[in-house]
């Protein structure tokens, strides 16, 4: 399944936000509609956010051709796309090499050659995003035993990726490999990307899951039922910290208490050098009415005060290891070195 591609000049993707009731696929004619789609989660996912963001350049390109200022279209289109969601550096990351590879094509060949190399490097980062998760996933599955238990929070898979996943592509590998696992999918509120994303997903391909209330974890723990915790991640700081979404903290926390090893498994595009530590990842605090209720139903009452970050960080110390493409860090002392 395509997550995004490009057809007759325009990105095309799965709307997410239909899962699991309808596969849909819509075109993004417009950069704000790309942009808009990132905001709305119709595309999510830190690694899909990065490749989503690098198609809305390709678009930018083909539209900014008569522009009488391309370099200056496109870094005003640029801007707008690095609006769309603060925590998840992929996109920065894609968008920053993106436009590095569109200027200098613009320098060597103009509008032209800017947009056909705009294009490349979008089905390039695709295409390499899939490869690095597979790596990721063979050097991850050794942490996963015959026969265990593994807790996932949110989706990190196939559909928050170009493809295979981070988390999941974990869980995809050790079963490749012959091991037996069974997959406990926290619900995610309040969008519910675990039920929705991550139990659509690993149906499809036949990998056991039972899905569970998000304030569930601690008691599979305790039930001797998870002996694994894989989570994705939006941002790591040098020291580890570690933002994912909201609830994950929870996690890490009944997952230490019950010594339960907690894995995150991100590519090294999520690793974010500049930062410190997890308290200097810039948080996204989304609409309360995604708390007061779901697709139009109502579940609280409307005037409610609501919190609603998008991410929680999860500190290092309760991390056991963190799964790259390269290779699994370890913590020394409670702390990473990036
Ligand atoms: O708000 P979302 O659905 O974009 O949040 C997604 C997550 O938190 C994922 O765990 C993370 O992006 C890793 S995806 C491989």
């Amino acid at each position: 399944m395509e997550m995004i591609d490009w057809q007759e000049g325009c990105p095309v993707f799965l709307d997410q936000t239909r899962l699991p009731l309808a596969v849909e696929y819509r075109r993004g004619e417009t950069v704000e509609q790309m942009a808009q789609a990132i905001e709305k989660l119709q595309v999510r996912g830190a690694p899909l956010i990065g490749v989503s963001a690098a198609y809305a350049l390709a678009l930018a390109a083909r539209l900014n051709q008569g522009a009488a200022d391309f370099m200056a279209a496109m870094e005003k289109d640029e801007a707008r796309l690095r609006r769309t969601r603060p925590t998840a550096v992929n996109l920065f990351w894609a968008l920053d090499r993106a436009m590095g590879e569109i200027r200098a094509a613009w320098q060597a060949a103009g509008p032209q050659g800017a947009a056909k190399r705009a294009l490349e490097v979008a089905q390039t980062m695709k295409a390499e995003d899939i490869a690095i998760n597979r790596r990721l996933g063979a050097i991850g599955q050794q942490v996963i035993q015959d026969g265990d238990g593994v807790l996932t929070h949110c989706n990190a898979g196939a559909l928050a990726t170009a493809g295979y996943g981070t988390a999941l592509g974990v869980i995809r590998a050790a079963v490749e490999a012959g091991k037996r696992v069974h997959v406990y999918a926290d619900e995610t509120r309040p969008l519910l990307q675990g039920a929705r994303l991550t139990c659509w997903e690993l149906m499809e391909d036949g990998i056991p899951v039972t899905l569970q209330a998000d304030g569930m974890a601690a008691v599979l723990m305790a039930q001797g039922r998870v002996n694994k915790v894989v989570v994705g991640a939006d941002r790591i700081a040098r020291n580890g910290d570690t933002a994912n979404k909201v609830g994950t903290y929870g996690v890490a926390v009944a997952a230490a208490y019950h010594g339960v090893p907690f894995y995150v498994a991100a590519p090294q595009s999520t690793i974010d050098r500049s930062l410190e530590r997890g308290d200097q990842i810039p948080i996204e605090y989304r609409d309360g009415q995604e708390m007061r209720g779901f697709q139009g139903a109502a579940s609280a009452p409307p005037a409610v005060e609501t919190f609603n970050p998008a991410f929680d960080v999860t500190p290092a110390r309760l991390i056991a290891g963190i799964i790259t493409e390269e290779k699994i860090y370890r913590p020394k002392d409670g702390k990473f070195d990036l």
